[in-house]
């Protein structure tokens, strides 16, 4: 009977310890260190300031594409370079490792100034979900001028999750800007905009009406005066993280993390969640999302841009494993 007990035992340890090492390698195989995103038909991965959506059974990415060369916008007091706006590409994967290019999922337009979707636009870190009420997914995104003093959030829908997107227009929420932003959607069904706010010295967390399609009047200030930006927020074991970076133009500078029972705070600060070697500077790459790994518990890839400023259509990625242990975040750069 005890020698059953022990074998049996043993046994469990044998599947537990399979089931972390597929999971290991699943995450291993997906780590980008700075080097180029190759997509399935070879050509390198055009999706700055990512989010990903998981839909039934894919994982689809969306990010700027920056195309063409970058320049210095002149007459600021700080490193505005700027590439042209290329609009949003989507790709789609299975497996986190093999990903295919499904297209611009939201088309620039050219030559139409007053348009926010110019390529002479800022266009950045689009973030996509799906609506089950309306059945539509809802793209939201940072909408700027050269300067970035126009501030504000664009949103876009589609039928399909690759596109065409159709864009609705843009928003200052509430009557403030809106630049470095992501979404969330709650397990709720409720969904927020979180992003930086009063001239970057403030992050707001603005919850959307129940189509996402529109900022509600409930928001949040939270990150006073802490000039935060880049903001990428998961759950995990009930508990909400949001991490992002300082606000350093597209120079790296070292995260930060906080820590919330709900999303509209109030979040608690618990400094940088990079561990070892550069992890004062993020190891180089600067965050813009945190994705879940689907039906591995606890297992998050933390997304972040290696921006080459002078040259921003070269900029790069850095993915790596993120842990949550006893409510901590950590993050190695192997
Ligand atoms: C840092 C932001 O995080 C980027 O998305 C971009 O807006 C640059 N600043 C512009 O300098």
């Amino acid at each position: 009977m005890k020698k059953k007990h022990i074998s049996l035992i043993a046994l469990l340890i044998v599947i537990k310890s399979l089931a972390f090492a597929n999971t290991n390698s699943l995450i291993a195989d997906t780590l980008v260190h700075g080097k180029v995103l190759s997509d399935t038909d070879g050509k390198p991965v055009n999706a700055h300031g990512p989010g990903v959506m998981y839909h039934q059974g894919v994982y689809y990415l969306f990010g700027e594409i920056k195309n063409g060369k970058t320049w210095l916008v002149p007459g600021q007091n700080w490193e505005d370079y700027r590439v042209p706006a290329g609009g949003i590409s989507c790709y789609s994967s299975v497996d986190l490792k093999h990903w295919k290019y499904r297209g611009v999922a939201l088309k620039p337009t050219v030559n139409d100034p007053g348009s926010d979707l110019d390529t002479g636009r800022v266009i950045e870190r689009p973030k996509v979900i799906y609506n089950e009420r309306t059945k539509k997914f809802v793209m939201w995104m940072h909408i700027d001028k050269n300067d970035y003093n126009y501030s504000r959030g664009g949103v876009a829908i589609s039928d399909s999750p690759v596109g065409p997107y159709r864009y609705l227009g843009s928003v200052k929420p509430n009557d403030q800007m809106l630049r470095d932003m992501t979404l969330y959607k709650d397990d709720d069904g409720k969904a927020y905009l979180v992003y930086s706010s009063e001239d970057n010295n403030t992050m707001h967390v603005c919850l959307l009406s129940d189509d996402y399609l529109k900022p509600t009047k409930t928001y949040s200030r939270i990150f006073e005066n802490q000039k935060r930006e880049s903001p990428a927020i998961f759950k995990n074991e009930g508990k909400y993280y949001l991490i992002t970076s300082g606000c350093t133009g597209w120079s790296p500078n070292a995260a930060s993390y906080a820590v919330a029972d709900k999303v509209t705070g109030p979040w608690t600060q618990q400094g940088n969640p990079c561990k070892g070697l550069n992890a004062e500077v993020t190891f180089f790459s600067q965050g813009a999302f945190v994705l879940p790994v689907i039906d591995k518990p606890g297992r998050f890839i933390f997304m972040g841009d290696v921006w080459n400023k002078t040259d921003l259509e070269r900029s790069t990625y850095l993915w790596l494993p993120l842990h949550v242990n006893n409510g901590k975040i950590e993050i190695y750069n192997p």
